[in-house]
């Protein structure tokens, strides 16, 4: 019996993924880039095992049984198993790849909140299954195949999915850009508004987007397309305060043409909306500070909570802002909270 337990990071894209030009294969309508958390707080972890003794596969997702039937899991599955099995003919011995395997993942951070659960999980469960086959090489296409975000998990640091051209999806890759601490000292707050699970999923909602929406062709053939160059330039300059404007810019975006589906797909609430506002008036204080380096950048995924890139010199002073107007609530209220009673944060 071989067992591997590996651990994968919460990826946060800043430009966004929304759209995909080949549903089976996940293929997406444009490049995205995002920064990969460090694992200290948010991240998946997963232990695999694989027996010539094990008689089926099996699945556990956060201690419950699943059904492996999902396509997904099984394309990844299926996607390594095929790699390990050429590396069996280019001379390997062992016939690994044909051993059944047990599956055990789990996630430190709330399921389908937009919080980019399934990101960290499907790139943790193929870096796990790639190193439990013996598989080497690039896995983002495969982690690709779970679920599109998952790819960019893949790496360290500031990382860019590449849309790629073929129609097997074979240059749609992801690549390192940038070591993590390439903005140094950099801390993220994430802001839990609605920690329940989110309306419409992102695989169902970029799909009505796509089908649906006209400003959806301005943004894939103009405007991100340009931003995607101007936010290489800021990070390659390292020039911090317009990575923050493009930050915003590109989320705000990717909300708008979630308005402009039908129908609509609303993911943002007034308290998401309130606290972009906070961070706005932060931001034109600092400029009129003449202290632009000390912006702040907030994104929102497919879900209300808020995940904001701040300087550190600034971090205690956003998060004591943040909490000041936005009250956690108390803690018995917690049961009521997740289901998303109250209105408040
Ligand atoms: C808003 O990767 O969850 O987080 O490929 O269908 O599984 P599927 O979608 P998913 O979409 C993520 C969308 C996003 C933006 C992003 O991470 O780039």
């Amino acid at each position: 019996m071989k067992t591997v337990t590996c651990t994968a990071p919460v990826n946060i894209a800043v430009i966004k993924y929304w759209g995909k030009r080949d549903e089976k294969l996940i293929l997406p309508l444009n490049d995205s880039i995002s920064f990969t958390l460090s694992q200290d707080e948010m991240c998946a972890k997963t232990t695999v095992s694989i027996s010539p003794t094990f008689t089926e596969d099996k699945f556990w997702l956060n201690g419950k049984k699943e059904s492996l039937e999902n396509p997904r899991v099984q394309n990844c599955l299926k996607e390594i198993r095929r790699r390990a099995s050429k590396r069996k003919f280019e001379g390997s011995d062992e016939n690994v790849w044909s051993w059944h395997v047990h599956i055990c993942s789990e996630n430190n951070f709330p399921t389908a909140a937009g919080l980019a659960s399934s990101a960290a999980g499907y790139a943790c469960l193929v870096y796990a299954l790639g190193q439990v086959y013996g598989v080497e090489g690039d896995l983002s296409s495969v982690a690709r195949q779970g679920s599109g975000s998952a790819c960019r998990s893949i790496h360290g640091g500031l990382v860019r999915w590449y849309k790629g051209e073929a129609d097997d999806g074979s240059d749609s890759v992801a690549r390192p850009i940038a070591p993590p601490d390439h903005f140094p000292n950099l801390r993220v707050i994430i802001c839990v508004v609605n920690a329940g699970q989110k309306k419409t999923g992102s695989t169902v909602g970029m799909k009505q987007t796509v089908a649906t929406s006209s400003l959806m062709q301005h943004r894939i053939s103009v405007s991100v397309t340009s931003r995607i160059e101007s936010m290489m330039k800021a990070i390659k300059e390292k020039d911090w305060p317009t990575f923050c404007d493009l930050t915003i810019a590109d989320s705000n975006e990717m909300h708008a043409v979630c308005l402009d589906t039908f129908p609509p797909c609303v993911y943002m609430t007034d308290t998401s909306h309130a606290v972009a506002s906070l961070l706005h008036k932060y931001n034109d204080l600092k400029t009129i500070e003449s202290n632009i380096n000390h912006k702040v950048c907030y994104t929102f995924d497919a879900g209300p909570n808020a995940c904001i890139f701040a300087p550190e010199a600034v971090a205690e002073e956003v998060l004591a802002l943040l909490l000041q107007a936005f009250p956690p609530p108390p803690a018995q209220a917690t049961d009521d909270y997740v289901k998303g009673i109250p209105s408040q944060p």
